[in-house]
């Protein structure tokens, strides 16, 4: 009764609010903000369009907040601070408008989850929806509001050391990953006190730099800009992601926080965002050195006519906004739209009920919830990529291991990059996990050889040989340091640095199986180790629980899932390789290695198709791929219909098995080609997916339905266009393997 009773209450107040929305057609937020808009001078307003970076409580940054003269913080890490700004801010400023704190909060605040791209290995949205929401409980504690993530740039360089913060190559994968992200950060309700706003970064195109070179050139046809980079972006505003950022590149020439079309034409006018855009750090001064301002009142003018609502740490909205208002350059209701989108991030955080963050004696963080969630992320982004004579799990005839390599023990590298706040104290370690679960029941032999990633000693390696010789299996942590990826941390050559392939060849003489774990920011050029090792665990890094899931994975109480979001090429020259090619006019076939080719042969001696002569044309591993400690068998491809009008869906399913003896979860994907069109499309396109549990015996049907507009592409007139013609379609275990048929759209 009561339930109704407040049930009743309910729709009454719903009503009453929709009327108010269709009063006046407004909706009531609109009205707070017009209201507060006609209350602000010019100057006022572009306050609030200026970001700047803490100073703890520096009179300057009081004198700033107090005279309205900012409109953000970001950087300032405790509720007691943050507090003390706001309070300047309600209480001081002439209009009481409040701040609103941000932070890179990207795959944790203190509980750390894997890197982005190995939440992305986990191909399970919960996973990232978990870690965003640990993240968000813990940042929000110390009055932090706002995260700039997720970071949805689709990246298929792995030079490229950003690629660390990204989901991968693939624009649905991304999409799947970053949607989850943002539910998580945001929360159910963005006026919780819990919820931050998030972020989509980098808008746009910023995964195209140039040789994987940070911040670099990029070119981007039009139809790949809305193929690869743009459908996240999309995806983001759908998913009510509360602001985007734009990013560093130029983009065809248009540096993108001075980029009407990608900020009005595409965000605004085609998506109609109604969030709030900001720039990346100083990005609007950097239109200066990019040769496309000549000063920062000149590019002031561009990014504020550009439609990029705040200036993060440039000044150049501080300095030259008024003016240029004043001039005639920026119209006065230019400024006015950056600052309604200012003024709705923080009604839509609630900010203007609830602006300060309790100070808690006992903050929430490293909870065992917490704690517990990253070691299961970090179990799901696990990827099992070799198995000789499955050796592993490691079995019970196996009375000791040598523990072995440079990120067998590193805590702070494990957590990986983009984590300001992680404390590697906190860090449970592959050798720590391991000593403390199995240190009573086999025994440990702990020597690391080479001391961090780039390290060249060989009396370590002598050390770690020694070693090994005393164990039944050698378990090698190889990788790379933190340090090595993310922002500006680019390489040109992606193999594993330091001396521990030479580590790695001379643990291989001992004779004693080798198990190898790498833990990286992005995909390594590993053939040769591949080779020597008898498995190979590739876990990005996976961040503050990354030893107890290791041990789990390796040790066999968990299996592993993971499967690859980006392509791992052989050789760096084979970059960018990327499952979604197009097939060439002469795809690779005859393929004749460089050593195959007798001395002296002729011109003519080999067939002209589209490989390299010293890699072939196969990657190391396939996008998609990742075994398993059971077997799946996947039968029984059936389709809806074989052929289908342009409005109607299909249906495609198939039966999934588990043939072997562990309970798994297995990742079955749908890829699509569309094999004739105006314009030539990719020989292959990850379409859905689902990951599945099943027992021991246990088959399934798994079915996904496609629908017209999964079908379509871009064409060259920027229309979404389904042609009629053949389409082949895979249900498979990767992007290279699957059952294929194969349907006509009439
Ligand atoms: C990065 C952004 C980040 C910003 C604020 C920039 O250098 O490109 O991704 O959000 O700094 O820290």
């Amino acid at each position: 009764m009561i339930s109704f009773y407040k049930k009743f209450i309910g729709y009454i107040c719903l009503g009453f609010l929709l009327a108010s929305f269709t009063n006046d057609g407004n909706d009531p937020t609109e009205a707070k903000i017009n209201e507060l808009l006609s209350k602000m001078t010019l100057e006022e307003k572009i306050g609030q369009m200026n970001q700047l970076t803490g100073t703890g409580l520096s009179d300057d940054m009081k004198g700033l907040v107090a005279a309205g003269k900012v409109g953000s913080i970001l950087n300032e890490l405790d509720a007691k601070t943050t507090n003390e700004l706001q309070r300047i801010a309600i209480e001081n400023s002439r209009l009481g408008i409040p701040l609103v704190f941000a932070r890179d909060v990207v795959h944790g605040f203190k509980t750390i989850f894997p890197i982005p791209l190995g939440q992305a290995a986990s191909w399970n949205p919960q996973v990232a929806e978990n870690g965003a929401r640990v993240a968000a409980m813990e940042a929000s504690s110390v009055g932090i509001r706002w995260t700039f993530a997720p970071m949805i740039d689709v990246s298929r360089d792995p030079r490229w050391g950003r690629i660390a913060e990204s989901c991968g190559e693939d624009p649905y994968l991304t999409s799947v990953m970053g949607v989850a992200m943002i539910k998580g950060f945001q929360g159910e309700d963005l006026t919780d006190p819990s919820s931050l706003a998030a972020c989509a970064k980098h808008f746009a195109g910023y995964g195209a730099s140039e040789a994987g070179k940070d911040y670099n050139t990029t070119w981007i046809p039009e139809p790949q800009l809305r193929e690869v980079f743009l459908p996240p972006f999309e995806a983001a505003v759908k998913a009510n992601a509360a602001t985007f950022m734009c990013s560093f590149n130029d983009i065809n020439g248009v540096p993108s926080s001075g980029n009407p079309y990608l900020n009005k034409t595409i965000l605004r006018d085609e998506w109609k965002y109604d969030g709030m855009l900001v720039s990346d750090w100083g990005s609007i001064e950097q239109m200066i050195p990019h040769g496309f301002c000549a000063d920062l009142k000149e590019a002031a003018e561009k990014a504020a006519n550009a439609a990029v609502d705040m200036d993060m740490m440039g000044y150049a909205y501080m300095v030259h906004l008024e003016e240029l208002v004043k001039s005639g350059a920026v119209s006065e209701k230019t400024v006015d739209e950056a600052v309604k989108n200012i003024l709705r991030l923080k009604f839509r955080l609630g900010l203007f009920d609830n602006p300060y963050t309790e100070e808690k004696e006992i903050l929430p963080f490293y909870t065992p919830e917490a704690l517990q969630m990253a070691k299961e992320a970090a179990i799901e982004s696990t990827i099992l990529l070799k198995n000789d004579k499955n050796i592993l799990p490691l079995n019970d005839n196996i009375k000791s291991v040598a523990v072995i390599g440079p990120l067998s023990d590193a805590p702070a590298d494990q957590i990986g990059t983009w984590c300001f706040d992680g404390e590697p104290e906190h860090s449970v370690t592959p050798l720590n996990a391991i000593q403390a679960e199995y240190g009573n029941k086999i025994k440990i032999i702990a020597e690391k050889g080479l001391a961090y990633s780039r390290d060249k000693d060989q009396q370590g390696i002598s050390r770690a040989v020694a070693a090994a010789q005393q164990a039944d299996v050698i378990l090698f942590f190889a990788g790379e340091e933190a340090v090595l990826s993310g922002e500006a941390r680019s390489r040109a050559d992606i193999s594993l640095p330091g001396a521990q392939s030479q580590l790695l060849s001379e643990l291989k003489k001992s004779g004693k199986p080798v198990v190898m774990v790498v833990m990286a920011g992005r995909p390594l050029t590993i053939q040769k180790e591949t080779e020597e090792a008898d498995a190979v665990l590739y876990s990005f890094h996976a961040g503050t629980m990354a030893g107890p899931a290791l041990a789990d994975v390796i040790f066999g109480k968990a299996v592993p899932s993971g499967k690859l979001p980006v392509t791992m090429p052989r050789m760096v020259g084979q970059v960018p390789i990327y499952y979604a090619h197009k097939n060439t006019g002469r795809p690779a076939s005859n393929i004749d290695l460089i050593d195959d080719i007798p001395v002296g042969a002729e011109q003519t001696s080999i067939g002209f198709t589209s490989y390299h002569l010293d890699a072939g044309d196969s990657p190391l591993f396939p996008f998609g791929y990742g075994l398993s400690y059971t077997n799946f068998e996947y039968t029984d491809l059936k389709l809806s219909s074989n052929e289908i009008d342009k409005n109607q869906n299909i249906t495609i399913r198939c039966t999934v098995k588990n043939t072997g003896n562990r309970e798994a979860a297995e990742v079955v994907q749908l890829y699509v080609r569309n094999v004739v069109a105006s314009l030539v499309r990719p020989v292959k396109e990850l379409k859905d997916f689902n990951k599945v549990t099943l027992k021991p015996g246990e088959a399934r049907e798994i079915s996904f339905t496609l629908t017209p507009e999964q079908l379509s592409f871009w064409d060259l007139n920027n229309k979404r266009v389904l042609e009629t013609g053949l389409f082949h379609c895979w249900i498979g275990t990767n992007s290279a393997e699957g059952l294929q048929g194969s349907f006509t759209v009439r």
